[in-house]
């Protein structure tokens, strides 16, 4: 690595740099300072590493006074000669363990506070104090992992893509609403009065754009906004690696993004994904594992018990099948001596899902055990037991309900006996296709149909038909996601590029020929001027890198987030602003300034 002012990097130093008579800089704060009575070790830290410094008066001479007013996170340069450590104070915990800097020169560059919290590892310290100072929480040694992960992943994206013939090319930043499906971030216009722009939720429609232009192969990594519910997987700001490609079918992007995935696992982590990705469809997804994300690390699948339970006594399992409905069940291996306390908790964890109750049976040496086993013939107990493939020791867990509720009650459900059951192993990729989702699904609440993916997508061939004659609900799309661990981490399709179809689905989704035009009738044109066939799709970045860190939250891996609350509480972003700044904007709030 290129050393500034002939400046070392602490964490790099090892046994074969040892030369008695060269001296060395080094640059950087004070993790940790030990007196042992005329003699001062100091752990010196840097994005690379720490290295230990001793300070002793016979070589250090004056500046002895120096090293022993040094304090935690004092910034510091030091001279002096690397030497090998004796054998019983070898660290084998750090990787510069077998050496350490004999001091020479010190000087200090400057004072610092004590921390609010310590600079290290695996701190117990409220969230909210480690991003109102995120400085001080990025110069941790993990957080500092998570950045250098994320740039090298960044650097091995953009050389792979090089390197297959892509360009990368900007598109705007201050630009017109795109119809992902979540809220707008508006910017006002200043010299335009009344009107705004909208920030991308993806550059969508200028990737497609791109294809009409002839830059067949384009990627970006580029920053989307949306202003939707958080979690911890979704930022308000996040960024995408977005890919388009022209003359593509869904095989090519796939394999492709494969390819690409593979290519970063193997290069940033030392990882080699020799498998294929698994593929399902959307229907197997949702019958298998009540997600359209399944994290496959574990089995568990879902399975149905509507023949196995058809003709009980028992009313509610009758009363859904009735109504269209399901009854499904996991069955939950080795898990039947479950305490009552914890079933009982088990059925109001299944409630916040919209199940109306929880059915279980415990496999046990004496028979199936169960409050409702007295609704079942000894032929339906045999015939459950049979379905489930359940066997001594097992509890199978039921809900009946419509499709939709069973599938989000079960398939969270086994999310929470995995966990509980410690099923799942980190260390597992686990990545997988879905494809086939459907083109559009019901709003319930506006009362009509919204795509699924985004409007652009195409429907599969064989299904354009119903189009114009057939049920909405029943065409199937050309997309796909990628899904890793039950996260999705990419998400894409192949693209319309006629004129015609694509006005039908803005009808689909209830858009007027009018309204039709007045948003998207610059790309409606387009497509008349030779748009050749396209597809792409968009990675996650921060989730990918989520996933890769092993970390729970994007926010590890992003370095200046925001809160579930979308502000940062280190700026204070949003803030109120000048009254003439509102005036210039031709603004008015509806909400009175809070009161100081
Ligand atoms: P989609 O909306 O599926 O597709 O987004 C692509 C991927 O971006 C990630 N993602 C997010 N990450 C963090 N915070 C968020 N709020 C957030 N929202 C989405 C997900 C998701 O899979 N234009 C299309 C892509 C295409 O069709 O090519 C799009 O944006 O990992
Ligand atoms: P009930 O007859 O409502 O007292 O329910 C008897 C048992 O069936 C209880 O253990 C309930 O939790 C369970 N139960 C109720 N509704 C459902 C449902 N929709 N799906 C599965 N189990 C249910």
């Amino acid at each position: 690595m290129l050393k500034l002012n002939e400046i070392h990097h602490c964490g790099e130093f090892r046994l074969t740099d040892v030369q008695p008579e060269t001296i060395v800089t080094i640059a950087g704060w004070i993790a940790k300072r030990r007196d042992h009575g005329g003699l001062i070790f100091a752990d010196v830290r840097d994005r690379s590493g720490v290295l230990q410094v001793v300070f002793s008066p016979a070589e250090i001479g004056g500046d002895f006074a120096v090293a022993e007013s040094l304090r935690s996170e004092y910034v510091v340069k030091i001279k002096g000669v690397l030497r090998a450590r004796s054998e019983n104070t070898i660290n084998a915990n750090i990787a510069t363990g077998e050496v350490e800097l004999i001091a020479k020169e010190l000087q200090v560059l400057n004072a610092a506070k004590t921390p609010p919290f310590y600079i290290q590892d695996n701190i117990d310290v409220d969230e909210t104090v480690r991003l109102r100072y995120r400085y001080l929480d990025l110069r941790r040694p993990e957080m500092q992992k998570n950045l250098i992960l994320r740039h090298k992943v960044t650097k091995y994206m953009r050389d792979f893509l090089d390197s297959a013939g892509f360009l990368e090319i900007e598109t705007p930043m201050l630009t017109k609403s795109t119809p992902e499906g979540a809220r707008d971030y508006l910017v006002p216009s200043r010299v335009n009065a009344g009107k705004f722009y909208a920030l991308p939720q993806s550059p969508q429609i200028f990737k497609q754009l791109l294809m009409v232009s002839g830059y067949e192969k384009y990627f970006q990594i580029v920053r989307c906004f949306r202003d939707e519910d958080l979690r911890a997987d979704r930022q308000p700001e996040f960024t995408q690696l977005d890919v388009e490609m022209s003359f593509v079918e869904l095989e090519d992007v796939v394999s492709y993004m494969e390819g690409l995935t593979k290519y970063i696992f193997n290069n940033a982590m030392q990882l080699e994904l020799t498998e294929n990705f698994h593929r399902i469809t959307y229907d197997e997804a949702m019958n298998y594992y009540g997600s359209d994300k399944p994290d496959i690390r574990f089995d568990m699948k879902l399975i149905d018990m509507s023949e196995a339970v058809a003709n009980s006594d028992f009313k509610v399992f009758n009363a859904a099948l009735e109504e269209n409905g399901q009854v499904k069940a996991i069955n939950v291996k080795g898990y039947s001596n479950i305490a009552r306390r914890e079933v009982d908790a088990l059925v109001d964890f299944v409630k916040i899902y919209g199940a109306k109750g929880l059915a279980w049976m415990m496999v046990t040496p004496e028979g199936i055990k169960s409050p409702i086993a007295k609704f079942f013939s000894e032929a339906h107990l045999e015939k459950i037991k049979a379905t489930a493939q359940a066997e001594e020791g097992d509890l199978i867990m039921f809900v009946a309900d419509k499709p939709a509720v069973v599938a989000a009650a079960l398939g969270n459900l086994r999310l929470e006996m995995a966990k509980r059951l410690n099923l799942i192993d980190p260390d597992k990729l686990a990545f997988l296709w879905v494809v086939d989702f459907p083109m559009f699904e019901y709003d319930e609440e506006n009362k009509r149909y919204v795509a699924m993916h985004h409007p652009f997508t195409s429907p599969r061939d064989q299904d354009l038909h119903l189009l114009d004659n057939g049920n909405l609900g029943d065409i199937r799309a050309k997309a796909y996601d990628l899904v890793l661990n039950g996260t999705e981490i990419g998400g894409g399709s192949i693209r319309i590029y006629r004129r015609d179809i694509q006005e039908k689905i803005f009808k689909a989704i209830g858009l007027t020929d009018e309204e039709a035009k007045q948003k998207f009738g610059f790309l409606l044109d387009a497509f008349e001027y030779g748009t050749p066939p396209h597809g792409g799709i968009a990675f996650g970045l921060d989730r990918l890198i989520m996933l890769m860190a092993q970390r729970s939250s994007i926010r590890d891996v992003i370095a200046f987030p925001k809160t579930q609350s979308a502000t940062c509480v280190m700026t204070q972003a949003p803030s109120e602003v000048a009254e003439k700044q509102l005036q210039e904007l031709h603004i008015r709030t509806r909400v009175l300034p809070s009161s100081k």
